[in-house]
């Protein structure tokens, strides 16, 4: 069956945005080290689907570039069964639990869960979430949009690895037990 894989980095204090949806915090140059990814070419080897929230679409949007998962199928989550599919998206209103049941049961390469915190969250809830990849940013910001929102079920995960880099960034990689 295919994986759910949640990929993202969090400050400290577990926001993954500021709460205006910053990222600023994120994409800090100060941060780049040279020839190294933090494991997001093989990432994008090992999918052929994105899991998105339509926040996080927005904020995508918003990006000053081309839409950057071009090759991957893209399925934005809404509650508005209005929204017009276009060439990079399909949009998804409705039960997205079921959806993402169905799709995990299709054949296909694994699905990288975008995010953000409410679509994280019900993924979870719905024990829907087979791996993380979190990479933590050294830095707190004191108020943002949660990982996963405030009261989310308990959920035990497996540590598979850990690894730092001499940028500061340590990224945890989990599998559900
Ligand atoms: N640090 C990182 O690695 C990282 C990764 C991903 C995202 N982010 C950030 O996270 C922020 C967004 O996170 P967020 O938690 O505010 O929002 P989100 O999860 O990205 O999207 C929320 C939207 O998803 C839709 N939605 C929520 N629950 C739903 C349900 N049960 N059924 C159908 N649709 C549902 C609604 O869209 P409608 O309003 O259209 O109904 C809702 O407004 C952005 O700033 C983004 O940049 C950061």
């Amino acid at each position: 069956m295919r994986k759910v894989i949640l990929y993202i980095a969090a400050s400290i204090d577990n926001f993954i945005a500021k709460p205006d949806g910053n990222l600023d915090w994120l994409t800090d140059p100060v941060y780049t080290l040279k020839d190294e990814d933090f494991g997001y070419a093989a990432l994008l080897q090992s999918i052929d689907t994105t899991l998105m929230g339509n926040a996080t679409y927005k904020e995508i949007l918003g990006f000053d570039t081309p839409f950057p998962y071009p090759d991957t199928t893209n399925y934005v989550f809404t509650r508005n069964k209005d929204e017009p599919d276009n060439e990079f998206v399909k949009f998804i209103a409705g039960d997205i639990a079921g959806f993402t049941r169905e799709l995990k049961n299709q054949t296909g390469k694994d699905i990288w869960l975008i995010g953000g915190g409410q679509i994280n969250t019900v993924l979870l809830e719905e024990k829907l979430v087979d791996r993380i990849i979190l990479t933590i940013i050294p830095v707190t910001l004191g108020d943002g949009i949660p990982m996963f929102q405030k009261g989310t079920v308990e959920t035990r995960f497996k540590l598979e690895k850990s690894q730092a880099y001499e940028n500061g960034f340590v990224q945890l990689i989990y599998n559900t037990k």
